[in-house]
């Protein structure tokens, strides 16, 4: 809801719980008001008239108010917008007018030919911030353009979580004190990096399951920079937008405009778990496509194959799949061009002649003919120097002139900035995407950025932006031709997971590494934004060869995976017919609880730090409880998991026992999950009788 002052200088957005105000002054000031627990217009313009606390005069009474910093005038914190022409540097705005449309706000304001318009939309707690600039004067350079600047209220202490990691290890949750000055994270890689994910939350003294939490994540599958500040007066604010540094974005000539990604903000007060679920409904209502659908239970080639493929090879695995209860075949890198190792065929997306002698389609649909969809992987803004396409296009590539041209994996980024390359992708992927009837793309990218040129382009630095609209724009034209195709955002891993591409693609590549134990702290992380309706994760082979050599029960594997969007990923042609037949339980009864994975509430129960971990998922009258026990030391009883989400009054019928329990019992007391010894796991279901 959107609510105005009768001047049209107050606004206000609440949603269920929360409220989010503002106020132009009349000196053209843009200041913060309110976020924070739902308040009332009245209380909002209160809060506009209220003096300003003294300040000395080596502080500036802007800093730490305003909503969105402009470079320029009396301010001392990070601007949020910072511009040049050839004449001027930085802004003077002046308001210009507001417009509501439903739930979405927009404040104009302008310099000269320059409109700066933020743009504010609500979406149950979650309030969405965008910004777009249109030039009508001289050329603008813009060094700097955020999507927004959040202002907290004043709390005694701040504590900052992140989402921090590398490859085959994203996604890991860490918690430290903010000081003065300034915490920055980002990506200077040209996409979402592994290292951080673009999240951050502050509290002062929450819990998992009570106490505020602010939340801000970024919908940016480029280079990006979050920037928390603890201003010197305490005040916190966090600015945050494409782009790593001010060293320049892009240029707008007269008649240009640019949209900045959307930063998106949640107040809650229900602690860690209360905002890690309100992230996830409001991701499945507004950001996931076709969110109410649930994923199906897939099979990955790539652990148990690598790049040595064949047709019949993988006719074999599709055949054990299939039994498995598998519900979609998706076939890995190396079934097209030169591609027998990572040193060939990457642009050339044609089927391999000797791995696939008719093509695809004859898999394809045998698959189908075994019930299986059927899904392929590439990796089409990469090129390996051995290819067709590079031979041909030596030039499509980012690379600075007159400079070694850096290979990660033997491969170079092509530069999707250009309109040939746009075309040259749409062509091969339309039509790879008609040549067989394929119903799943695993889109992967790796490598980072490196020499992002554009020899003879007058302003080369667009490439870092552009490269993901064009990104964002193939997406779209594909899932406009092949509505029935779904689509895996995967970077080598979790390097590219955002609200942008998750509003593209319908579940993302957790982590490359599928150690069961690990993943239990890279869910954990990852389930604090997204929800688990788009958390791949696959069951693969123990010994885990890849990275660890931990042998696990096949139990923990499922256990583990089963927490997100279940996938198979070992090398089935050598498991035995024990394992494949367990392994055809534990598909159906992942199947069984899949709408409550995948769509219901998410509890975290037990943070996976040695011991006892858990979560659990509700839906309406039902709930399910994944437990893990890493090790059990010195025989001590495993406790007993306190549930939530439950009615305290009912009773609950343990489906796997058959044992009747009262609601206040198991949120009070617990229950016991006769889990033992090392690296123990259950699956306990729970209804409501
Ligand atoms: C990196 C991905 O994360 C893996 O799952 C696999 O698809 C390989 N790339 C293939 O090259």
């Amino acid at each position: 809801m959107l609510e105005i002052s009768e001047d049209g200088r107050t606004w206000i957005l609440s949603g269920p719980t929360s409220s989010y105000a503002l106020h132009v002054t009349e000196h053209q000031e843009l200041v913060h008001l309110h976020w924070g627990a739902r308040i009332a217009l009245a209380d909002a313009e209160a809060l506009a008239v209220r003096p300003l606390p003294e300040y000395w005069p080596f502080e500036s009474p802007l800093d730490g108010r305003e909503e969105y910093p402009v470079e320029g005038g009396p301010r001392f914190t990070r601007p949020a917008l910072s511009v040049r022409t050839d004449e001027r540097r930085g802004t003077e705005w002046t308001f210009e007018r507001y417009e509501a449309d439903g739930d979405e706000l927009r404040i104009r304001f302008r310099d000269a030919g320059l409109t700066v318009t933020l743009h504010y939309r609500i979406r149950g707690d979650v309030v969405e911030r965008w910004v777009t600039l249109e030039n009508q004067g001289p050329v603008i350079e813009v060094l700097r353009a955020d999507s927004a600047t959040w202002t907290l209220p004043h709390r005694d202490g701040w504590r900052l979580s992140q989402l921090h990691g590398r490859w085959a290890a994203e996604s890991r949750l860490v918690r430290s004190d903010l000081t003065y000055g300034e915490k920055v994270i980002g990506s200077r890689r040209g996409h979402t990096g592994h290292q951080h994910l673009p999240w951050v939350a502050l509290d002062s003294d929450a819990t998992e399951e009570s106490g505020e939490v602010y939340g801000c994540a970024l919908g940016w599958s480029g280079s990006w920079r979050i920037a928390v500040a603890q201003l010197p007066d305490a005040r916190v604010q966090i600015t945050g937008g494409a782009g790593h540094d001010d060293s320049g974005l892009l240029r707008l000539a007269a008649g240009e405009s640019f949209t900045t990604p959307v930063f998106a903000g949640l107040w809650s007060d229900g602690g860690f778990g209360g905002a890690s679920r309100a992230w996830h409904a409001y991701q499945r209502a507004y950001v996931i496509p076709d969110a109410g659908r649930d994923r199906p239970v897939l099979f990955n080639s790539w652990e148990a194959t690598e790049f040595d493929i064949s047709e019949e090879q993988q006719r074999a695995l599709a055949q054990r799949a299939a039994e498995m209860g598998v519900e979609l075949f998706v076939v890995d890198d190396g079934w097209f061009g030169a591609r027998t190792s990572d040193r060939a065929g990457l642009g050339d997306w044609t089927p391999n002649p000797d791995r696939f002698p008719g093509g695809l389609k004859p898999l394809a649909d045998h698959v189908h003919g075994l019930g299986m969809q059927f899904g392929i992987w590439v990796e089409p803004e990469m090129v390996n120097p051995d290819s067709e396409l590079y031979r041909a296009h030596p030039d499509w590539v980012q690379y600075q002139p007159g400079r070694k041209r850096t290979e990660f994996r033997n491969q170079l980024v092509l530069n999707l900035a250009r309109e040939d390359v746009q075309e040259y992708l749409w062509e091969q992927l339309d039509g790879l995407l008609s040549s067989a009837p394929i119903d799943y793309v695993k889109w992967d990218f790796n490598r980072c950025f490196t020499d992002a040129g554009w020899p003879g382009d007058p302003y080369p630095q667009r490439l870092w932006v552009d490269h993901v609209h064009a990104l964002y724009a193939l997406f779209d034209r594909l899932r406009a031709a092949h509505p029935g195709v779904a689509f895996e955002s995967c970077s080598g891993g979790g390097g590219r997971i955002d609200l942008g591409v998750l509003s593209r693609t319908d579940q993302v590549w957790t982590s490359d590494n599928t150690d069961p134990l690990d993943r239990l702290a890279i869910q954990e992380g990852f389930s604090q934004i997204h929800p688990a309706r788009v958390m791949a994760a696959w069951v693969t082979d123990s010994p885990n060869v890849m990275l660890n050599g931990r042998i696990s029960s096949l139990r923990f594997r499922f256990v583990s995976a089963m927490a997100g969007v279940l996938g198979v990923g070992g090398d089935l042609t050598k498991w035995t017919a024990e394992e494949l037949a367990e392994a055809r339980d534990w598909v159906s009864l992942y199947k069984e609880i899949r709408p409550l994975v995948q769509r219901g509430d998410l509890y975290r129960l037990r943070p996976p730090r040695g011991g006892l971990s858990a979560v659990q998922y509700v839906l309406g009258d039902e709930a399910v409880v994944l437990a893990w026990l890493q090790a059990q030391s010195y025989g001590e009883p495993v406790p007993a998991l306190r549930l939530r989400g439950l009615d305290p009054t009912a009773s609950y019928e343990c489906r796997e026992t058959g044992e009747v329990y009262r609601g206040a019992v198991l949120l009070h007391h617990g229950l016991r999950t006769g889990l033992r010894g090392d690296l123990d796991a259950a699956v306990i279901r729970l209804r409501r009788i």
